[in-house]
């Protein structure tokens, strides 16, 4: 970046931090939540006894209530873009690809890429993903009895799943996560200015590593996403350009989110001792355990809506470009549609949809896949890990759209 702009940037971005910081001393709850508290439930009370949508001092519609949010990401008067093209204020510049274009261009993309990740296509994974769950749970046993349940397995698997969904070879596998970690920054913490040169980097190694890959796959087509979409791209369906990003999305995607659905899981399972003595005596309750844990710890909190045109919601005249936080993890608790939804419990009734692969055109390409890994991983880990246990203070994620852990210390027994 020049000074000028680093200058630039620099001051916009303190300006910011300034504003937040005022709002949130005077108690406005969204405020408080972009600090990243370790337990945001309290504050999406808060918001949702203002009522279904309501305003927050930074200028963000908040929406916690699953009703309306769901009646917003299915209303084609909202998108993820401004009117006039642009990214929404605030955002990190990053290429979102499919989740950063709205129609024709999303429904374009979206056709060409559902192909790959069709939910009606996954059940063939179940075996692979078994058997690297298996290969992981086999390193585990051969290593430390303590260790943390991140590094050790719930980051290895998704890595794994989406290398080998989209065809990157083993040997560029390492950097390419590598990467994907920095990249993190995008949702983590407090912006800075280092922090966002820093995602621009890794942001345009990586894409410079697809270039790579791509090329790799004209020469030999294997059966992955990449070698699935080159007849598009020799057809002019799909342009290189929109190539690369969709798959550097797809890989911070498929991976951080997932990674954090499987600790998060095993996380709840381990501090409620009856519910994963009644999951290790009956395994067809992994996807009950997902579902669950879907609900009550979303990985992805929140995400992003903005007014297409001047319209009334809900009694309240939003103008053009306002921006709307959908609140996924606040949604997924709303007492109108939960009965007691405080409580974990993996034998509640498979009840309404739920937001935490959000709804309408942007829904998750890879709820299906999620899902199935999640499934795969819990189940290994009752079986092979019977005796898993908790053996220190986790350390949460600072990010207010993903819910997550960096530390979870676990001990399995010494005989395992
Ligand atoms: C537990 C795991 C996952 C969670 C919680 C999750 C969550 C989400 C959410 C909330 C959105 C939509 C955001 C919005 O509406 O603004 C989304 C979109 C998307 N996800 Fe996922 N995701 C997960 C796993 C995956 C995986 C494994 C893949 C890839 C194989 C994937 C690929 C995508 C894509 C491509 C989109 C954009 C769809 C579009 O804009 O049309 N996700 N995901």
């Amino acid at each position: 970046m020049a000074t000028d702009t680093i200058q630039r940037t620099q001051l916009q971005l303190d300006v910011w931090r300034e504003f937040v910081w005022t709002a949130g001393e005077q108690g406005d709850p969204y405020a408080l939540l972009l600090r990243a508290p370790e337990d945001p439930y309290p504050l999406y009370e808060q918001i949702r006894a203002r009522g279904p949508l309501t305003r927050s001092a930074l200028g963000t519609y908040l929406v916690a209530d699953h009703g309306l949010a769901g009646k917003i990401l299915r209303d084609r008067r909202f998108g993820v873009r401004m009117v006039n093209g642009d990214q929404a204020p605030q955002s990190v510049e990053f290429d979102n690809s499919l989740l950063g274009l709205d129609p024709p261009d999303h429904s374009r993309l979206r056709k060409l890429t559902i192909h790959a990740v069709n939910p009606g296509q996954m059940e063939p994974w179940r075996a692979r993903v078994e058997r690297f769950c298996d290969e992981l749970i086999d390193k585990v046993l051969a290593g430390p009895v303590k260790f943390n349940f991140m590094t050790a397995f719930a980051q290895q698997l998704p890595m794994y799943v989406i290398g080998e969904l989209i065809g990157v070879p083993d040997a560029h596998r390492r950097t390419l996560f590598g990467l994907t970690r920095r990249m993190m920054h995008l949702v983590d913490g407090e912006p800075s200015v280092e922090l966002m040169a820093d995602v621009a980097r890794s942001t345009a190694e990586m894409h410079a590593m697809f270039a790579d890959i791509i090329a790799l796959r004209q020469a030999e087509r294997g059966d992955d996403l990449i070698s699935d979409l080159l007849p598009a791209l020799d057809d002019g369906r799909l342009t290189m350009a929109e190539l690369i990003p969709l798959c550097a999305f797809l890989t911070l995607g498929g991976v951080e989110t997932t990674v954090n659905l499987i600790a998060n899981a095993t996380h709840l399972l381990l501090a409620h001792p009856e519910q994963w003595d009644a999951f290790r005596d009956d395994p067809s309750l992994a996807s009950a355990v997902i579902q669950e844990t879907l609900r009550f710890e979303t990985p992805t909190q929140q995400y992003r809506r903005i007014a297409q045109e001047e319209l009334e919601l809900d009694g309240v005249v939003l103008p053009v470009d306002s921006q709307l936080a959908i609140l996924a993890g606040a949604a997924n608790r709303d007492p109108v549609v939960y009965p007691d939804p405080g409580r974990f419990d993996i034998t509640r009734p498979p009840s309404r949809e739920l937001l935490s692969f959000s709804l309408g055109i942007h829904f998750c390409l890879g709820a299906a896949l999620a899902r199935l890994e999640g499934e795969v991983a819990l189940a290994a880990i009752a079986r092979r890990l019977p005796d898993l246990r908790r053996i220190g203070p986790i350390r949460r994620r600072k990010s207010f759209i993903i819910r997550g852990m960096v530390q979870f210390p676990v001990a399995r027994a010494s005989g395992g």
